[in-house]
């Protein structure tokens, strides 16, 4: 159990945290980083090593900075501080053109499902190919069938998004991300808005493009169910920085009350003293 970890020690927060064991360089890594939008610090020293074709779930309280960390990861938003590295090599300072293609190795499912209203479901999934790809009508087509079966929206290409239900704009959303076959996906509360049942589907997605693609993702969830079906490890974001960091079974059974708070969904004293007013 030495990978367990629970940062309480202010001074651990600003130190790099590698997680990953030595001889696997990591995918992914984010050093100090650092990021501020105005006077609200966000990000306030996150250090986070991403292994290769493993899940990482990221937790916290609405608001704590878990989408800004996942847009750093791909560079929609770049560090006040810090670096941010794929495969061993610094992507932070490199120009918008040279991002482009770097970002085509990643497919990213945004909070809130993001579908071309004026486009049918078809050339959403597809819109990615025809943007980055010179592939025919026709390849286009075959693949945008096969992503569709993979999240079990077979024929659907002809609606237009506002024609569908929420969980299936999601699982659109989802095979859109996938369309170029990433290698990493980042997934902001793919299960959020979703009934059990179709949260599980979602689940199953994720472990199955882990499995069958080798894909390296991270998940920000506030489901805690999803949170220990999908990782392979969990960090907890809070008030931008890290507090926590282990595999499910450390927050399934740890007391640090912080931590358990969050996972079994209770109010803080805080929380509880606001509502006497
Ligand atoms: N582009 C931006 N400009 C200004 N402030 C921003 C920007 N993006 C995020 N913020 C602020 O940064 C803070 C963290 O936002 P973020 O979206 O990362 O939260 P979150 O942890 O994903 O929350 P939730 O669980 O509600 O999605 C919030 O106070 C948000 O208003
Ligand atoms: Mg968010």
């Amino acid at each position: 159990m030495s990978i367990l970890k629970t940062m309480t020690d202010p001074r651990e927060q600003t130190r790099p945290a590698i997680h990953t064991p030595n001889s696997e360089p990591a995918m992914i890594e984010l050093r100090n980083v650092y990021k501020r939008f105005g006077s609200l610090r966000v990000l306030a020293g996150v250090s986070l090593a991403l292994e290769k074709g493993k899940t990482t779930v990221v937790i916290g309280e609405s608001g704590t900075g878990k989408s800004v960390l996942l847009k750093h990861i791909i560079l929609l938003l770049r560090p006040d501080r810090g670096e941010v590295f794929f495969n061993g090599k610094r992507i932070d300072d490199l120009p918008e053109s040279d991002l482009a293609v770097h970002r085509q190795r990643f497919g990213f499912l945004f909070q809130m499902s993001a579908l071309f209203d004026s486009l049918t479901v078809g050339e959403n999934v597809g819109f990615p190919l025809t943007e980055h790809t010179n592939k025919s009508k026709e390849e286009i087509e075959t693949i945008v069938a096969e992503k569709l079966r993979m999240v079990g929206l077979e024929g659907l290409q002809p609606k237009r998004p506002a024609q569908i239900s929420g969980g299936q704009k999601k699982r659109v959303a989802l095979a859109r991300a996938i369309a170029l076959e990433p290698d990493v996906v980042l997934y902001d509360e793919p299960t959020t808005g979703l009934d059990p049942v179709r949260s599980d589907v979602i689940n199953e997605l994720i472990l199955k493009l882990q499995r069958e693609l080798g894909v390296t993702s991270v998940v920000v969830t506030h489901d805690m169910t999803s949170a220990y079906k999908v990782g392979d490890r969990i960090v907890m974001l809070e008030r931008g920085k890290i507090i926590a960091d282990g595999p499910p079974e450390f927050f399934k059974t740890t007391d640090d009350p912080r931590i358990r708070r969050f996972v079994d969904g209770r109010a803080s004293p805080e929380d509880l003293a606001a509502l006497e007013d």
